[in-house]
């Protein structure tokens, strides 16, 4: 299962942004989709441009994805690496894109109840491992909207009664690179609320193969426990569900049934 060389780190998954970038570029134009459809279904007092926040940006792909569309776009990440691959990429766009350095769990906003949209996706959220720091962060994701925002999350959940180790490959190239990303998730720590996650990047490049594993902790969500953290920060209030397929048409119910949920919450 484990490759045969594995140089150990608890970063390297998002040191390297452009490994980072190449795994997820699949979803950019799905999820960029997905948005503008979910706005024109849910949304209200929405203009042509927004303004967006995404806390936890990354390699900032969705944040050029959004401004590419006319969009103003503002992102944060605490990845130093991330955050300067975003704002490389980000130049072009001027003073309409931003991204910085800080925190989901206790961050500073440039335009606190000005954003219509917030969204945190790929499982993102699960990175927060404290119940009040969760919350914080969800505040924090409300104060930034204005009434009548839209904030988006999108989680895998977990089913503590049927929680087998979970696997997933993507490979994907840009000229002159390889990368072939593993990640396995093991059964959840239900006391501690926490999943162990391992991604292992094989990265050929210049007729070289390395391979870089990351380790870290998820916390861990099931229906119920989602539902009381919602239940938290009332200001947010759930729309309608979908899963990572990113079908506007195809609504899911927030049960038990389904594990990759992305939950659309609307400001109150
Ligand atoms: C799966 S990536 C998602 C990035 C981006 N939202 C996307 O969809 O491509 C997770 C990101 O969360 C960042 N991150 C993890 N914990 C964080 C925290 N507590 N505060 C801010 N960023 C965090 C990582 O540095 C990484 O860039």
């Amino acid at each position: 299962m484990a490759p045969a060389v594995a140089l150990r780190s608890s970063t390297a998954w998002y040191d390297s942004p452009l490994y980072y970038d190449m795994v997820y570029e699949d979803y950019t134009k799905r999820e960029t989709r997905f948005l503008h459809a979910a706005v024109k279904k849910y949304g209200k007092g929405f203009t042509k441009k927004w303004k967006i926040l995404e806390p936890a940006c990354g390699s900032g792909r969705l944040l050029e994805s959004l401004a590419e569309c006319g969009h103003t776009v503002h992102g944060f990440d605490l990845n130093r690496n991330q955050v300067a691959y975003a704002k490389k990429r980000l130049k072009s766009y001027g003073s309409s894109a931003k991204a910085w350095r800080d925190s989901l769990q206790d961050f500073r906003m440039p335009a606190a109840g000005e954003y219509d949209v917030v969204h945190c996706f790929v499982s993102t959220f699960k990175y927060i491992l404290k119940e009040k720091d969760a919350v914080a962060a969800l505040r924090g994701m409300s104060k930034a909207l204005r009434s009548g925002g839209l904030c988006f999350i999108g989680l895998h959940l977990t089913d503590y009664s049927n929680n087998p180790e979970d696997y997933e490959k993507w490979v994907n190239r840009r000229p002159g690179v390889k990368v072939c990303s593993e990640t396995w998730s093991a059964p959840a720590r239900r006391k501690e609320r926490k999943e162990a996650m391992r991604t292992c990047m094989t990265i050929t490049e210049k007729g070289k193969t390395r391979v870089e594993e990351t380790l870290w902790d998820f916390r861990t969500y099931s229906v119920a426990e989602l539902k009381a953290l919602l239940a938290k920060v009332p200001s947010l209030g759930l729309v309608a569900c979908h899963d990572f397929h990113y079908d506007i048409k195809n609504k899911r119910r927030l049960n038990d049934a389904y594990s990759d949920i992305i939950l659309v919450l609307k400001k109150q």
